[in-house]
């Protein structure tokens, strides 16, 4: 037999942000300037005591294997936040630590997909939800949401696609790409749909630190605790704590679950980083002024990008509640009359490349996340550069 890929592997997309980001980096390389709104990193440092923290790791030589569900003091760590934040009791043993938030989510998936199973997932959705369901031989079914109901699904279309094989219903607020927060109303509703289901929740809570105009975070883990038997929570410290590079991401799930994934992630991947766990532990357990810095920061980007687009002919913005994503709905420039290359633009993919080789902008098509007709800009980004990328959008669009 020849030596071959597999099928899985030949199929596999790689992340859209990830390459168009780097299309970005090798523009800028050959002397281009180029500005870059298309990766999803905050643009700030980690903070000192965190970097601290993971040097005194080194010099302690803490560096050796871990546990691979992380050192116990993390994984304590973690409970004690579930608690404080959630206001229900955790125990350590329910805390997986992964190398970051992408494989704690596939962990979650591989811990209980099986071939033919099928989650239920909303539009716009983060690039990677399909990707990974893929891998474990799953479906995802997609209820699309759109700027005209500010990304809120509609329950009645959720319940028309559970089917008996619905594994899952994933939650994923605020959301990557479109930067909405589910109503707490919504959020309850689909826990009753997933109770008749009788499905798991999954919930990537990645950004529920960066929350914007007072808002509380509200997660389906606090709908009640039947609910909360069915909730497999993914968060991590790489937006919160701008820990991107460090990898250190988790679930928060019910024990039988946090053991599987345990036993999974033994075999597969060990431990993460044991100086980054320490480091994360810092920052946790440290002040947490750095994030609410952080998070003000983004809101006053925010408050500066969102009526900046809305102010461009043809553009239409709602106000993201959270994350820091602008996802406008740019389909009234998709009707031909930008030409590129001698070809008339009318989708967002070809969009996005005008826009990255004329007007030096690097944005990410709304058709990657499951809904056409749409761009994504990132504003982790200088307010010098949102306001320069913002100028080169309204020339790319509307000229002038
Ligand atoms: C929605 C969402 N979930 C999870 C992640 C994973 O983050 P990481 O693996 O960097 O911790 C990201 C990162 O972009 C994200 O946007």
């Amino acid at each position: 037999m020849p030596a071959r890929l597999s099928g899985r592997a030949k199929d596999l997309k790689s992340s859209a942000t990830v390459r168009l980001e780097n299309l970005a980096k090798e523009m800028q390389r050959q002397g281009l300037d180029v500005l870059s709104f298309a990766l999803g990193e905050p643009d700030f440092s980690t903070p000192p005591h965190i970097c601290e923290a993971a040097c005194k790791a080194i010099a302690e030589g803490k560096t050796t294997y871990t546990p691979a569900a992380g050192i116990p003091e993390l994984r304590e760590a973690i409970a004690r936040t579930v608690e404080r934040d959630y206001g229900y009791s955790c125990a350590p043993e329910q805390v997986v630590v992964s190398n970051g938030g992408k494989h704690a989510l596939m962990n979650v998936w591989e811990s209980i997909l099986e071939p033919g199973d099928e989650v239920i997932i909303f539009a716009p959705y983060w690039v990677t939800y399909p990707a990974q369901i893929g891998l474990c031989g799953a479906k995802p079914r997609v209820v699309r949401t759109t700027i005209d109901n500010d990304f809120q699904p509609d329950l009645d279309e959720v319940r028309a696609l559970v089917s008996e094989r619905t594994a899952a219903i994933l939650i994923n607020s605020p959301s990557n790409p479109s930067g909405a927060v589910l109503e707490r109303s919504i959020i309850e509703g689909l826990a009753e749909i997933a109770a008749e289901a009788d499905c798991w929740i999954v919930s990537d809570e990645i950004y529920r630190h960066i929350l914007f105009d007072g808002r509380q975070h509200f997660s389906p883990t606090m709908v009640g605790d039947e609910v909360r038997e069915r909730v497999l929570l993914v968060d991590g410290a790489s937006k919160a704590y701008s820990m991107t590079g460090w990898r250190i991401g988790w679930t928060v799930t019910p024990l039988e679950v946090a053991k599987a994934i345990n036993r999974l992630q033994s075999q597969q991947a060990s431990n993460p980083s044991s100086i980054s766990q320490w480091a994360a532990l810092a920052g946790l357990e440290g002040p947490q002024d750095c994030v609410r810095k952080m998070c003000a920061e983004f809101e006053r980007r925010r408050d500066y990008i969102i009526p900046a687009l809305a102010d461009i002919p043809g553009v239409k913005i709602g106000k993201p509640a959270g994350a820091f994503y602008a996802f406008p709905e740019v389909s009234a420039h998709l009707d031909g009359h930008i030409v590129h290359k001698g070809k008339a633009v009318t989708n967002d993919d070809q969009l996005t490349t005008y826009l990255l080789e004329d007007a030096l902008i690097s944005t990410v098509p709304g058709s990657e996340f499951g809904l056409d007709g749409y761009i994504r800009l990132s504003f982790a980004t200088s307010m010098d550069k949102i306001q320069e990328g913002v100028r080169r959008l309204r020339r790319g669009l509307v000229g002038g």
